[in-house]
């Protein structure tokens, strides 16, 4: 079995320190294989402009939050998954990173940006990867409104994802029910960590719906927290039952595929 969390908490609003330090004291004896935290869990999520982003802008690899989650991998033997503001040269973008207990980080960049995030982020260029956390359990990443679009989940799948790692700041009332149908037809584990609260900067406001949740591979619902408060939750799964893509004796969710038939344009 394979001990899988996710972790709900309320971002301070361009307030890395805060809001490291929030995650690392949320982790904290957490007896877990894979943490997965929000979007953007380090920056907060409603700016202005993109200059108020660079002081929480980091590089992945010699950020304070990768270099305090890499020390956290190592002592606690879990691999985490966290949302942050990446910044590459001049560049930024809404990026989840993975870390494993071994040192080695992955990087994901949100591929479908959501309304403001478009005046501040580039829209990211990596395409969706599936890459072994701890134990070599291979889990894909999408970050947030990229549920919206089916192909993010199925490319994750496809790509050999057990486990999709999902952090986000949602806004809209559909994801957490959408989920269940992107983790069935894909018969894939899903772990959406949500924040919440309301967060105001000047003229703009958003309220985040809370209810992260881990989802089976039939689209069930193992864990789903509330609206409104903080927390970090563990369930121990069997990643390998995502192996198994039959529908019926003589049908398979893969198998049956029919994609010359189908368009993308
Ligand atoms: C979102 O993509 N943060 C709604």
């Amino acid at each position: 079995m394979y001990k899988v969390s996710v972790c709900q908490f309320e971002p301070h609003l361009l307030d890395l320190d805060f809001n490291l330090n929030r995650m690392l004291e949320m982790a904290g004896d957490a007896d877990t294989d894979l943490i997965v935290f929000p979007e953007l869990a380090t920056s907060g999520y409603v700016f202005q402009n993109k200059e108020e982003l660079i002081p929480v802008a980091e590089d992945v690899q010699t950020g304070k939050s990768f270099t305090a989650f890499r020390k956290l991998c190592a002592q606690r033997n879990f691999s985490v998954v966290y949302g942050f503001c990446e910044s590459s040269g001049d560049k930024l973008y809404n990026s989840a990173a993975l870390v494993n207990p071994d040192g080695s980080v992955h990087v994901y960049r949100k591929t479908h940006l959501f309304y403001r995030e478009k005046l501040f982020f580039e829209p990211g260029d990596t395409g969706f990867n599936v890459f072994p956390a701890k134990d070599g359990i291979p889990v894909g990443l999408m970050i947030c409104f990229d549920w919206q679009f089916p192909e993010a989940m199925r490319s994750l799948a496809l790509a050999g994802a057990l486990i999709v790692a999902h952090p986000s700041n949602l806004v809209l009332p559909w994801c957490q029910e959408a989920m269940k149908t992107r983790s069935l037809e894909n018969r894939v584990f899903s772990i959406t960590a949500n924040r919440i609260g309301t967060e105001t900067n000047l003229d703009q406001q958003e309220t985040f719906t809370g209810a992260s949740q881990i989802l089976g591979t039939k689209g069930e619902i193992l864990l789903r927290l509330p609206t409104d408060s903080e927390d970090l939750l563990t369930l121990a799964i069997d990643p390998l039952l995502a192996e198994n893509k039959q529908v019926t004796t003589y049908n398979n969710a893969f198998t049956d595929r029919r994609p010359e038939l189908y368009r993308s344009e």
